[in-house]
């Protein structure tokens, strides 16, 4: 065995720089939020080779005094904390004072700086001797040539030019989307591929998450003393086949944290299913000593002290958010898309006749205003407008100040008839007793199953029976559903049901089997309304929370605006 020996400085510096940087984009991190922790309000990053080669970055920050330039370079040096105090609340990117030292032990750096009070710039490099005097009006400039060019073993993990490109993309839009005060430039082999202008949060996400994500986004903005989450959550039928566009930031910083995608997943489950993944741009503020961001070197791990109150201060934050009504929200102008397509089948509808007469007048008024011409109604005060037809049995058109409005009228109301079931079913499912029990032929696994199943079916409002060796007699169902095909919904349910075991089924998959039921209630294609129907529906619509989608993702309506109708006809061109 060889004796104990102290490692030199430069080994152990490139051993933690096997924590700190992993790749070009890693040193690119580090170099930004440092130009960030100075007090930049411009930052630009020339790359040459995917960063490999070269990383420069220039900020007009606070700089660095000459007589501190070489400490910048030092291991655990740095002007952030000073104390166990300090590290416990600590606001900026930087404080473990090891990037630059570790960047400077397997690539060739320097740093150029000038403060306010220098008459001039004073130029380092890393290992050498002494500063240099030099042109820089103000700030700091940055350059890391060669990474890896002491440790080929690294060099051989670095990817395709383009892919250690697209990772330096990525970390310096991450920066961006946090600070859109900052502006931001980025070169790469000499050509720009990214100008950020300082600009507010909504434009800044407009510009890097695009039109799309905004047309389909919520505002989020919530308060909990001194917890705040803020930012945009895109609705369901913006949804994503990969994560790529959950974006979370704790006190400014990105992070990939467990606990706050779950919690914001959660938020969705009730209008999200299957393998879509939604998307948002989420900025959660706290106490910094509630939060630990000292978990790993990258610092893309968090901590909380209160983990369980942070989750269920997003998941509320983000579900409120999603769920708001339609008449309580700004309507922002949506992107028109194709509706997705569905198969559907003939069934009833079972809307029901006091809400529907009650509606009447406006229905009338609306048919009165769309035969007529130069309608001036207010519609400022229906969002959906006013039902004008129905297309094909499958599409309402209606008619609001902004122009035409299509809704997906089996997709609006399994919506409306899931969010009722949930509400009825928290208290107690309103039964309505059949006059002539409903005859059905059932399989023995469906008796069984029934039988197996009979007090969930009572709790959420069927009387089923054994009749007969293959039959059901089914005496009560959901006041909700009494107009829907009834041994459809019932074969669907016991189909559900089958899957689980008797006990707890309801507390576990309550909602999927409320969501069976509603898409079972709901008005199918083909089916005829009349325009007070339709008004009905849409003023259900207007009430109910989450109606923007249906129960998988889908969007309900779309709007069309009269600007997108003059386009088309190419009118006032
Ligand atoms: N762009 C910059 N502008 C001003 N000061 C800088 C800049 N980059 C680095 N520094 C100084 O160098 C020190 C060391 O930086 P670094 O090694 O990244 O450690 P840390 O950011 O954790 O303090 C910082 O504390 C800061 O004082
Ligand atoms: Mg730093």
């Amino acid at each position: 065995m060889p004796r104990i020996h102290a490692l030199p400085d430069l080994l152990i510096s490139q051993i933690a720089a096997g924590e700190v940087v992993e790749r070009p984009a890693s040193v690119l991190k580090e170099l930004i939020e440092n130009s960030l922790d100075a007090g930049a309000t411009r930052i630009d990053v020339q790359l040459e080779e995917g960063g490999v080669k070269l990383i420069r970055v220039a900020d007009d920050g606070g700089g660095i005094d000459m007589d501190d330039l070489p400490l910048a370079f030092a291991r655990h040096a740095t002007s952030k904390i000073a104390s166990l105090a300090d590290l416990e609340r600590v606001a900026s990117y930087g404080f473990r004072g090891e990037a630059l030292a570790s960047i400077a032990s397997v690539a060739k750096v320097s740093i150029t700086s000038r403060t306010a009070a220098a008459d001039h710039a004073w130029k380092l490099e890393a290992g050498g001797r002494e500063a240099k005097p030099a042109a820089l009006s103000a700030g700091t400039v940055v350059m890391v040539a060669d990474l890896y060019f002491n440790t080929p073993a690294r060099r051989k993990f670095l990817k395709s030019v383009a892919t250690e490109f697209a990772h330096c993309d990525d970390v310096l839009t991450r920066m961006a989307q946090a600070r859109p005060d900052v502006a931001f430039t980025l070169a790469h082999n000499d050509q720009v591929r990214r100008r950020l202008a300082g600009a507010d949060f909504a434009h800044r996400t407009r510009e890097l998450m695009g039109d799309a994500f905004i047309a389909h986004a919520r505002p989020v903005e919530a308060v909990a003393g001194p917890i705040k989450l803020t930012g945009f959550a895109a609705l369901p039928a913006y949804a994503k086949s990969t994560r790529a566009e959950q974006v979370f930031f704790v006190n400014g910083r990105f992070v990939r944290d467990k606990l706050l995608a779950h919690a914001a997943r959660a938020a969705y489950a009730d209008v999200l299913h299957g393998a879509h993944h939604p998307a948002w741009v989420l900025f959660l503020e706290l106490d910094p000593a509630t939060v630990d961001v000292n978990v790993h070197p990258a610092k893309t791990e968090v901590r909380f002290r209160d983990g369980q109150g942070v989750h269920q201060f997003v998941f509320h934050a983000l579900q409120r958010a999603l769920a708001e009504p339609l008449a309580a929200a700004k309507i922002e102008p949506r992107a028109v898309q194709p509706a997705p397509t569905f198969s559907p089948q003939q069934a009833t509808l079972s809307i029901r006749e006091p809400e529907a007469a009650a509606y009447l007048d406006f229905a009338q008024q609306a048919f009165t205003d769309a035969v007529q011409p130069a309608p001036t109604f207010d519609a400022a005060e229906h969002p959906l407008g006013y039902a004008l037809a129905q297309l094909h049995g499958i599409y309402i058109l209606a008619q609001n100040a902004r122009g035409l409005v299509l809704v997906d009228m089996h997709a609006a109301h399994e919506r409306i008839l899931y969010e009722k079931l949930k509400t009825s079913t928290d208290a107690r499912p309103a039964t309505q007793t059949l006059l002539v029990p409903v005859l059905m032929t059932a399989s023995a696994g469906e008796r069984a199953c029934a039988e197996d199943h009979a007090a969930t079916l009572a709790q959420l409002g069927f009387t089923i029976a054994l009749v007969g060796p293959e039959q059901l007699a089914v005496r009560s169902v959901p006041a909700l559903l009494a107009g829907g095909d009834i041994p459809a919904l019932v074969r669907a349910l016991l189909d559900e049901l089958a899957e689980q075991p008797a006990s707890r089924v309801l507390e576990q998959r309550r909602n999927e089997i409320l969501a069976t039921m509603a898409c079972h209630g709901a008005v199918r294609a083909n089916r005829q309304l009349t325009l007070p129907e339709m008004n009905a529906l849409l003023r259900e619509m207007e009430a109910t929370e989450r109606a923007d989608q249906c129960n998988h993702g889908r969007p309900t309506w779309i709007q069309f605006w009269l600007a997108d109708l003059d386009r088309l006809f190419m009118r006032g061109k």
